[in-house]
């Protein structure tokens, strides 16, 4: 790799070239998943806000498209109007009209326009556009915008068909007053609001993006439903995800309990996640944005600037305590065959292993024995180290990201964060997707998940066990290159 593109990751989703933020208009349609995003296509920074575009059948092998809806021009003055983030839709009745009769693969997007406007100053509503021709060429609606409340921070609408109601639904934030507004529609061009819900969870810093979508639960033939958005995390004065668990009913949708706040990713690079809002399969799959709006524009990536999560699939454990989100990645197709698999190693001190890797899943089974502490330490060479470590006393799993390579580039970015792994019958697990500067953590399942961008410098990739104050034993080990197959 050229030193340019030493962080761009293989098995990640990134922009061939420039800035890309959060995942826009997930849908499904042919055999196709489609991705669009929040895409600077001038530039390595946020602005010209555009949706990028690419296809996949497998959700991992992306292949892009040009963009497909540019930043334009207002007619009534010379200022621009930026799409923001929003969802799509296939429109198979042609609810919408916009389609020739009988056309079932119509797609609708429904995006934010942001508006600066010379004398009113800025403005945000929803407008649509639509497609004919799978996404690939796209028209805006001459009636545009559909829903405008003259409100400034009033954005990244989700939408989705409600079979039980004949219609479609819209969540959509008013950012700054932390509350999501539900709205229904017959035909994607009329909207009426249902009801509204917020100021609770956590209202530290805003509201965006959020999504209403039904999940399964683990064990149960039940679905619940599950409202999700982007925000603030009080705790960590970062931004995060959190999501609330209940009923919707059509109109209004009812948190299993007030004053919960439940966080989907406990890392410091997990943002703006939205669902394939029109998936038939059992679970629900989430791509987020890779990055924290606190140095997004600063991170020392060239060429490309921001990543997606690896697809998770998202299920619901009932606890005592209530609903609680479960996430797995999708299964990396492409693993290639180059790998360990290691069984009952025992750790007393340092351990490093032969394997050295950039780009690869782990997994590990580990037995807490008598250790105090103990860990894994990745992407390490001479002098930097991006450290997981587990605290037996305190039952916290740690990233340790303050030696990790670069970390200079803003003084909000080296961190150590922290969550609450709770060992089952004595034991944790470990599902690690490491990728050149991204790690993605999935413990116990993907009952607590962090994800985090680092930047080593020498690329030695090493790994190292750890244990200190006595012994913790590798149930097992297995460590998977992962290579993008052509
Ligand atoms: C979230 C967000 C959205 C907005 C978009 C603009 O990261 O701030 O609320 O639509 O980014 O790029």
């Amino acid at each position: 790799t050229s030193p340019k593109e030493q962080y761009r990751p293989a098995y990640h989703f990134t922009a061939p070239q420039n800035w890309i933020n959060d995942p826009n208009g997930l849908v499904y349609l042919e055999g196709e998943y489609h991705i669009f995003y929040q895409h600077n296509p001038f530039g390595n920074v946020w602005g010209h806000m555009s949706w990028g575009h690419a296809v996949s059948k497998d959700l991992l092998h992306w292949q892009h498209l040009p963009v497909a809806l540019e930043e334009y021009k207002n007619a009534d003055d010379s200022t621009q109007t930026m799409i923001f983030s929003g969802g799509a839709v296939v429109d198979s009745a042609n609810t919408s009209g916009f389609f020739e009769k009988g056309k079932k693969d119509g797609m609708v997007a429904i995006y934010t326009a942001h508006k600066h406007a010379n004398l009113k100053g800025l403005a945000q509503y929803q407008n649509l556009a639509y497609s004919s021709d799978k996404g690939r060429s796209w028209k805006h609606y001459d009636k545009n915008p559909v829903l405008d409340i003259g409100l400034t921070d009033f954005r990244d609408p989700f939408v989705f068909w409600y079979a039980p109601g004949k219609k479609w639904i819209m969540s959509v934030v008013k950012a700054l007053e932390y509350t999501v507004q539900f709205y229904e529609s017959p035909n994607l061009k009329d909207w009426k609001l249902l009801s509204e819900f917020g100021r609770q969870g956590d209202v530290s810093k805003i509201w965006e993006c959020s999504s209403l979508l039904q999940v399964p639960v683990q064990g149960q033939n039940q679905k619940k439903w599950m409202l999700m958005l982007s925000s603030g995390h009080r705790q960590k004065d970062y931004l995060a995800m959190q999501y609330f668990v209940g009923d919707f009913d059509g109109k209004n949708f009812i948190p299993q309990k007030q004053d919960e706040v439940l966080y989907i990713d406990e890392g410091k690079d997990f943002y703006a996640g939205i669902p394939f809002g029109n998936l038939q399969s059992k679970k629900p799959v989430m791509i987020g944005w890779i990055n924290d709006w606190e140095y997004a524009n600063k991170i020392p990536t060239e060429k490309f600037k921001g990543a997606m999560s690896v697809p998770r699939e998202l299920s619901l454990k009932k606890t005592d305590a209530g609903y609680r989100l479960i996430q797995a990645p999708i299964e990396l197709s492409f693993i290639d065959e180059k790998g360990i698999d290691l069984t009952n190693i025992k750790v007393k001190e340092n351990l490093p292993l032969k394997y050295k890797g950039e780009s690869y899943e782990l997994k590990a089974e580990i037995e807490i024995g008598a250790a105090k502490t103990f860990g894994i330490k990745l992407l390490k060479s001479e002098g930097e180290e991006s450290v997981l470590i587990y605290d037996a006393a305190q039952k916290r799993l740690s990233f340790d990201r303050t030696k990790s390579g670069n970390i200079s580039f803003s003084d909000r970015f080296p961190s150590v964060e922290s969550v609450v792994v709770k060992p089952q019958n004595g034991k944790i697990t470990l599902q690690l997707l490491v990728d050149k500067s991204i790690v993605e953590i999935f413990a116990n399942g993907g009952e607590q998940v962090m994800t985090d961008v680092v930047f080593p410098t020498k690329h030695e990739g090493g790994i190292e066990l750890f244990s200190e104050g006595g012994s913790v034993v590798f149930k097992k080990l297995i460590i998977r290159t992962v290579v993008k197959k052509k």
